[in-house]
Parts: structure tokens; C-alpha cells; sequence
């Protein structure tokens, strides 16, 4: 008898204690905005509170980070979309940049047919097709409900009134400084150096954003808009041409569906490799008890780090652009075929990423994307990351326009085999052909629990944005912390090749890295800026809502 009472009081608390994590971030009643900065989040709060749904805020969110975070927020650029509706409705928008019409397999390499070096880097050759007007437009005409001049006229006055620069930003802009004068001329707007506390104004983004405003998506993909933009990246070797600005269009896609125990997990599919790959990690993961290891612990550490080079190694060589190659996702998202994958695994040691495949690259970890959370107060949710590619893209700033454009392209896998930017190395799937999608990492996610929303989750990144948002959503279901304390947590990083293990600097400890190593792991000791920036929201058992805002940036949590 005593015996029982003993066990029903230990699982009564254990249930206890799954049921009172302490929500440490930001929470708000019935609304939220996570984004990387406090005015954008701020611009996307006060449109749910002008009676704005979370479709409207996420034209706003997007819009707003293209004036206070031209790191990344963007016109220029792309993203996609993860929606769930309060009815439990589910869909994703595809808004990534295509391939220029002109752009062919073979364009950056030489005559002996190697890659030649930054010209899908740096200059107009870098500039795939902007998505990210078609895709707030998009978002709009399907789900939006406030007149979008409504919409846009906070952001139009933020634009004229400018920004006051962080501590952070100063410390990007001036990094890039010399970069942004060399490939845009010196006459940029970004020619004098910002101090923290300084204002920086962006007039003539002002005024394309009335225009926007007025014309639609058709002001920036056709007129005079188009005009200026197409001619503006031909004087720089780009071949952008006004043909391919008129045919863009983003492409509504079905996100990636799965169950990890008892959540169901939404994430984006083709042509982003996110929603596959976190699919390959939790299957892969799914039949151990990871609570039970600890918190990055080395079996979990160890069992994430195998299910993330498995599941690497296919994203690698299958994924691309759905509208141009057959994706094999039936197999690549089969239960048994995952399983199959983890038959060499066991904990006495590593398996090697050569017995695996083949290919020696190396991983630059940045943060140069960026996401943004929405829960709106009907239960509406959107997930977004939108991006550049590189920090301000390819660092080719329009000033008439007022944008900095990206340099995308380096996305598709120039020559199979050779890495990119991030280090992945692609194959035939992610050659390049006109108005083909080049592959992508970002993850914007949604979590239910019980039918029921749970998380909203995602983050930039490059290769490592599929880490971090898998790692969060362990963090929070695995491991009962908090949204913030999920958010905040030392991460760690395996993409296959190169075969080692990246830790963020702080956090975890030499004897952890010891234990790794003795059982064949390879550890990357060279010090790891940071590892992904996650924006997140949580809802809480009694329906409020947490905001996990990553303390690694400026990000912001605001709610109501
Ligand atoms: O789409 C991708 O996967 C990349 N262009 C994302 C770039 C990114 O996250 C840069 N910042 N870290």
C-alpha cells in the first residue's frame, strides 16, 4: 500500500511539475509580436490592436523590420510563411527569390569550370528575384482585414521620422561599413559612421513604401519602381531583368506536417529544406526519452548530433526547388526509412559523417535572417523568416529606392560539391536554372499540443536554423523551460559535413566536450559567435501568452 501511495505521489508530482513551468519572459493575455526589434514588433502590436489580424500583422512586422533592420528585414529579398488560423487551418506561403531568366547552371564558374570566388557573393551577379512584396500582397488579399494604407502608414512615418541605432547595430553597421561603400559607391546613404543613439532616417524608403501603398504589389513589380530597380542592378553587372520582375509571384505550398510524441509539428516545406530536415531530426530522435538524459547532456547532445548529420546528408543531396525536381518526400518523410537511418547509431560512439557520404566543407555561422512570431488575440498564429542571404544582402544598397538587395543566389549549389556561404554543399537539386528557387534553411514553425496551439517558433541562422528551432522546441517540451529560458539556452550544431559538433562559447562545460570526444566526436574549439537567434511565443496552460525574444539580439517581445 505504501509502496503505491509512494509511486501515485511521485507521478502526481511529476505531472506537477510538467504542468508549472514558470514563464519567465514577456506575457500577455491575449496577443503577442516577437521580432528583432522593438519598433517592428511595437508597429505589428499596434495593428492587432487596431482590430488587425495576425495576417495584417505580419504585412506590418515584415515592413517594419525593412526600415529598423535593413540587416536583414527587407524589400529586396524574400521569406516564407507558416500560418495557422484559429480554426485549426494550416498553410504556408513560398515568397523566396527565383532565379533571374537569364541565369543559367554554369554562371559562376570560370573556363575550367570552377567556381569563381564571391560572384555569388558580392555585386548585381549575386541579386536573385525579390519575393518579399509579393508576399506580404499575397498574405494580404488572403487573409488580411485592414486597408493596407492602414497597414503601411506607421511604417511610412517610422521611415521618415528614422530609427535610433542600438549599441548592436553600430557595432554591424561599422563592420560592414567599407563593404556596403565598396559595392554600392560612396555617395550611400551608409556613408557616415552611426554611433549608438543616433537617428538614422530613410526618406527616399519612404517614399516607395507610399507608393507600395498606393499601387499594390504592381508598384513595385511594374512602373516606375521596377524601372529604377531593374536599371540600378544591370549598372551593376546584374541581369535582373523587367520581365522577371513582372512574372514573380509567390507560390502558396502545403507545410510539412509530423507528430513528435504527443505535438504536432507544422513547418515549411520545399524549397525550404527546414520542415524535412527538423522532420528526419524528431523522428530520428523520437523513440528515446530525452527528458531523462538532461538537458544537453552528452547522450542528448550525442543523439541530437547523429539525427542531425543523417538527417543533414539528405537535405543535402535530395532538396530543391519542388517546382523543378522530384523531391522523393514519400521516402524522406516515411517513418521506416528514418528508422533505417539510425540502425548504425549506438551510444558507444560516433558514427563518422564519411561512412555516411562524402565532401569536406566548412560552416560560417551567422545571424544575417530574421524571424518573427505572431499570435493574434482570435488564436490566429504566423511563423515568418525573412531574409537577405548575407548580412545586408549583397550589400548592394538601392539609395533612390531606399534598400539594400540580396545576394540569394548564393543559395543554389554553384558546382555540386562545392560548399556555399554556410558551408552546405549541394547537389543537382539545387542547380541553378531560371525562376528556379534556390534551397533553403529557414523554419518558421508552429507547434500544437492537444489540438491546440503551443508554439510559434523560428530563427535565422543559415545551416544552423534547423538546429536552434528543433533544440528550442526540446527545450520547452523535452526539458520544461520556459519560452525565454528555451530561447536563451546554450546551443550546440552538427550539419553532417564538416563532421564536427559547434557549441556557442557559453554554456557548456570542458568535461562535457571531454566526454564527447572520448567516444569519437570531433568538437570545433574555435569560438562560435552565436548559434541561430530564435523569436518565439508559447501559450501557457491557462491561455496566456509567453514570448521568448532572443537575448543574443535587440529582439523584443510586446503583447496585450
Ligand atoms: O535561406 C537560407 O537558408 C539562407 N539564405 C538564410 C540566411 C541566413 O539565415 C543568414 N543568417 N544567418
Amino acid at each position: 500500500m505504501r509502496i503505491i501511495l509512494a509511486l501515485s505521489l511521485m507521478l502526481f508530482c511529476f505531472s506537477c511539475k510538467k504542468k508549472s513551468i514558470t514563464p519567465t519572459g514577456v506575457v500577455s493575455k491575449k496577443a503577442m509580436v516577437v521580432s528583432a526589434r522593438e519598433e517592428a514588433s511595437k508597429i505589428g502590436l499596434e495593428i492587432l490592436k487596431k482590430g488587425g489580424n495576425a495576417f495584417d500583422a505580419m504585412v506590418a512586422t515584415e515592413l517594419a523590420l525593412a526600415v529598423a533592420y535593413p540587416f536583414a528585414g527587407n524589400l529586396g529579398g524574400g521569406g516564407f510563411m507558416v500560418y495557422r488560423k484559429s480554426d485549426g487551418s494550416v498553410g504556408a506561403l513560398d515568397y523566396r527569390e527565383k532565379a533571374p531568366l537569364a541565369a543559367h547552371r554554369d554562371m559562376y564558374l570560370d573556363s575550367l569550370g570552377d567556381v569563381i570566388p564571391g560572384k555569388s557573393i558580392h555585386g548585381g551577379t549575386a541579386i536573385g528575384v525579390p519575393g518579399a512584396i509579393s508576399g506580404v500582397f499575397e498574405t494580404h488579399r488572403a487573409f488580411g482585414s485592414l486597408p493596407i494604407s492602414d497597414i503601411l502608414d506607421p511604417i511610412i512615418l517610422l521611415a521618415d521620422e528614422g530609427v535610433v541605432v542600438t549599441k548592436k547595430q553600430a557595432l554591424r553597421l561599422e563592420k560592414y561599413r567599407e563593404i556596403i561603400l565598396r559595392e554600392t559607391g560612396e555617395q550611400t546613404h551608409f556613408y557616415n559612421q552611426c554611433i549608438e543613439g543616433d537617428t538614422l532616417r530613410y526618406p527616399a524608403l519612404a517614399e516607395t513604401l507610399k507608393v507600395i501603398s498606393k499601387e499594390g504589389a504592381k508598384g513595385f513589380y511594374d512602373g516606375v519602381i521596377a524601372d529604377k530597380l531593374v536599371s540600378f542592378i544591370q549598372n551593376r553587372n546584374g541581369i535582373i531583368t523587367k520581365e522577371d520582375l513582372l512574372n514573380y509571384k509567390a507560390a502558396w505550398r502545403q507545410p510539412v506536417v509530423f507528430k513528435y510524441k504527443d505535438l504536432n509539428v507544422i513547418s515549411m516545406s520545399p524549397p525550404s529544406s527546414g520542415g524535412v530536415t527538423l522532420y528526419q531530426i524528431f523522428k530520428m530522435m523520437e523513440p528515446y526519452d530525452i527528458a531523462d538524459y538532461g538537458h544537453n547532456s552528452p547522450e542528448y547532445v550525442q543523439l541530437f548530433t547523429e539525427a542531425a548529420r543523417r538527417a543533414y546528408a539528405d537535405r543535402n543531396y535530395f532538396l530543391g526547388d519542388p517546382d523543378f525536381v522530384d523531391i522523393p518526400l514519400d521516402v524522406l518523410l516515411s517513418q521506416s526509412y528514418v528508422k533505417d537511418r539510425m540502425q548504425d547509431f549506438n551510444f558507444d560512439k560516433a558514427t563518422k559523417s564519411e561512412d555516411i557520404s562524402h565532401g569536406e566543407i566548412q560552416i560560417i555561422e551567422s545571424e544575417e535572417t530574421t524571424h518573427y512570431s505572431i499570435v493574434d488575440s482570435e488564436g490566429n498564429a504566423v511563423s515568418v523568416t525573412t531574409t537577405l542571404n548575407g548580412a545586408y544582402g549583397s550589400k548592394i544598397y538601392c539609395d533612390e529606392l531606399g534598400f539594400f538587395l540580396n545576394n540569394e543566389m548564393d543559395d543554389f549549389s554553384a558546382k555540386p560539391g562545392t560548399p556555399n556561404m554556410f558551408g552546405l554543399t549541394g547537389a543537382e537539386a539545387n542547380s541553378i536554372a531560371p525562376e528556379k528557387r534556390m534551397l533553403s534553411s529557414m523554419t518558421p514553425t508552429i507547434v500544437e499540443k492537444d489540438n491546440k496551439l503551443y508554439m510559434v517558433v523560428g530563427s535565422p541562422g543559415g545551416s544552423t536554423i534547423i538546429t536552434a528551432v528543433a533544440q528550442t522546441i526540446l527545450n520547452t517540451y523535452e526539458f520544461d523551460k520556459s519560452m525565454q529560458e528555451a530561447v536563451d539556452a546554450p546551443r550546440f550544431h552538427h550539419q553532417w559535413l564538416p563532421d564536427h559538433i559547434v557549441f556557442e562559447t557559453m554554456g557548456f562545460s570542458d568535461e562535457l566536450k571531454e566526454a564527447l570526444k572520448n567516444l569519437g566526436y570531433n568538437i570545433n574549439l574555435d569560438p562560435t559567435p552565436i548559434l541561430g537567434k530564435v523569436d518565439a511565443i508559447k501559450i501557457l496552460p491557462d491561455g496566456r501568452l509567453e514570448g521568448g525574444a532572443d537575448k543574443r539580439g535587440d529582439d523584443t517581445a510586446v503583447g496585450f
